[in-house]
């Protein structure tokens, strides 16, 4: 008799390790315990026994019950244990995994000057204007109050394409000026844009590249006066710079789309190359009031509405602000000279910093 519980007792052990899951688990439960369990079994047969052997075999009974329920048990907490380790490594996050791999790409730094140009003349009012690179005589030239023969025209080393847009003569624009033309035709005025952008001339050493980039700005609207301009142009450049008292100083001079006109001045020291009061002038930009002839070209009445413009080059301040000397690496795409002069393209930029 007793080995006939043994071995029940064995089988069912035998079970409860081979049961790999809380479902498993509750099948062994049944098949033991369950209504029709062997164990149930058994003790529903305790009745038909002689009354002599009830009692023993009884209470080996109820043991055993109570010994394969601690089992039982027992296997349960240890399954739902495993579950839940299985779980938790099947769910596990690693916050201490960076969320993408380390950026190594850097911002060039003639693309971070046109987002520190934007953003100062943006928070101005400005907004950003476009032109295109190839163009025809008239946006780049005529328009500006610049006709064939005039000997501004021969100043810009222009490349000519072959062909033509609208009977004009196509070529790579000289300067960003043209996006004056294109903003003041294609807007109602009040005007306020700027456009950084690319510009073509033939001419190529340490200084000068045939590919180069300018920014223009062009404001037009009623009663605009000088002090506009100075006020606009001292707060930029003190503001790009990062100089609070960045002396800034206007020379009059000539440009043939803007009268008056004057190029724009800011303090360094000559011998030591740094910005700010060390007495010696540097050019920055060209600048003036747009002259009446270019207004009426683009269809607004001198008298009615009026303006300012101003251009500077992109490479050149760039390479004040940084320190750079040579303007050749800008276009070479040279790993080593990027990584120096990149930016994070994460870092803050002027804004955030103002902020
Ligand atoms: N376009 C001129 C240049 O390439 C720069 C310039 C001068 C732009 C005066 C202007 C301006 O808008 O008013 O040298």
């Amino acid at each position: 008799m007793t080995d006939e519980l043994d071995a029940l007792k064995s089988r069912t052990a035998a079970a409860l390790a081979e049961a790999a899951d809380l479902r498993a688990l509750d099948g062994v439960r049944v098949s033991v315990l369950g209504k029709t369990g062997s164990l149930t079994g058994l003790l529903k047969e305790l009745g038909r026994a002689a009354p002599e052997q009830r009692r023993e075999r009884g209470a080996a009974l109820n043991r055993l019950k109570d010994e394969l329920s601690g089992t039982i048990e027992a296997r349960r907490i240890e399954l739902e244990g495993m579950a839940i380790r299985a779980r938790l490594a099947r769910e596990k996050i690693d916050v201490t995994l960076p969320p993408r791999p380390p950026a190594t790409g850097l911002i060039h730094p003639i693309s971070r000057t046109i987002e520190e140009m934007a953003a100062i003349f943006g928070a101005m009012g400005f907004s950003v204007g476009e032109g295109l690179d190839i163009e025809t005589d008239w946006f780049n030239f005529s328009a500006l109050n610049i006709p064939a023969h005039h000997p501004a025209r021969a100043d810009h080393d222009t490349f000519y394409l072959p062909g033509t847009r609208q009977d004009r003569p196509l070529l790579l624009r000289t300067q960003t000026s043209d996006v004056q033309i294109i903003s003041m035709l294609e807007q109602e005025p009040p005007i306020r844009v700027i456009a950084p952008g690319r510009t073509y001339r033939a001419d190529h050493d340490a200084t000068h590249s045939p590919m180069f980039h300018q920014c223009e700005g062009i404001v037009i609207d009623r009663d605009i006066t000088l002090g506009h301009l100075k006020g606009c142009l001292i707060d930029f450049l003190r503001s790009f710079f990062g100089i609070s008292n960045l002396p800034v100083r206007f020379r009059s001079s000539y440009f043939p789309f803007t009268e008056p006109s004057m190029e724009v001045d800011i303090g360094w020291n000559r011998r030591t190359g740094d910005l700010g009061g060390g007495g010696d002038w540097l050019e920055i930009l060209g600048s003036g009031m747009v002259h009446p002839r270019v207004l009426a070209n683009c269809g607004l009445d001198p008298r009615e509405w009026q303006g300012f413009a101003f251009g500077m080059g992109v490479e050149r301040v760039t390479m004040l602000k940084y320190g750079i000397s040579d303007l050749r690496p800008f276009f070479e795409s040279d790993l080593r000279w990027l990584r120096h002069y990149g930016f994070s393209p994460l870092a803050p930029t002027m804004l955030h910093e103002r902020a």
